[in-house]
């Protein structure tokens, strides 16, 4: 089973991240194993809206989208796991959702969604916000639902953690750790 994960928080170490390598570990100990893009560090154009994609469902840009792309479309499992900035998902989460523009006209338009794989495509999204309010993390998850629709995962589990902001305070959390380790071991239960 292929399981990719993508990090949308610019901060390493932080509590995005400690929940994702938690999930990655439930991932792990069941067998799988899963393999992170880390977004900041990738070179990723934001989409340009220029159409290109329009006629054959291929983005005309070529950069580090090109490998996405290719997981995307051969992942059996998919998790996205970003903080809350500004009642949505990070940018760095954003500008690599905006890019999939293309896999949206593929599916849409031209009528040829991803397949569905010999496990089915399962997604799981993860946010975590520093506000007592979850208002965030249901705009994220929102353009997490739009997301994995159009890359044709037709269900996704939502693990979001409100009050936690200071870089590693998840780990203070009385439930976090354990919920995204056993939300990582039940994302690869067939
Ligand atoms: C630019 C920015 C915007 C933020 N906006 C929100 C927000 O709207 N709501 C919220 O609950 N937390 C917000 N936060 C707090 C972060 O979600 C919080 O610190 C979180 O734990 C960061 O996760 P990380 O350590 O993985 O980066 C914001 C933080 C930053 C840096």
């Amino acid at each position: 089973m292929k399981v990719i994960a993508f990090l949308g928080s610019p901060r390493r170490d932080g509590n995005t991240e400690l929940l994702l390598k938690e999930i990655t570990k439930g991932i792990e100990e069941s067998g799988s194993s899963a393999r992170t893009f880390i977004l900041n560090e990738m070179d990723i154009l934001p989409c340009q809206n220029c159409g290109g994609c329009d006629e054959k469902g291929m983005c005309v840009y070529e950069d580090d989208m090109l490998q996405i792309y290719d997981a995307i479309r051969t992942a059996d499992r998919i998790i996205l796991a970003s903080p809350v900035f500004f009642f949505s998902i990070s940018a760095q989460a954003k500008i690599m959702i905006d890019r999939c523009q293309c896999i949206w006209v593929e599916k849409y338009i031209l009528k040829k969604p991803i397949p569905e794989g010999k496990y089915g495509r399962k997604g799981l999204l993860i946010m975590v916000g520093g506000m007592k309010k979850d208002t965030g993390i249901q705009c994220g998850n929102t353009v997490a639902k739009a997301f994995f629709r159009t890359i044709n995962v037709p269900e996704h589990k939502t693990l979001g953690f409100t009050s936690v902001d200071a870089k590693g305070a998840i780990l203070k959390h009385p439930t976090a750790m354990k919920e995204a380790y056993e939300a990582g071991k039940e994302l690869v239960r067939i």
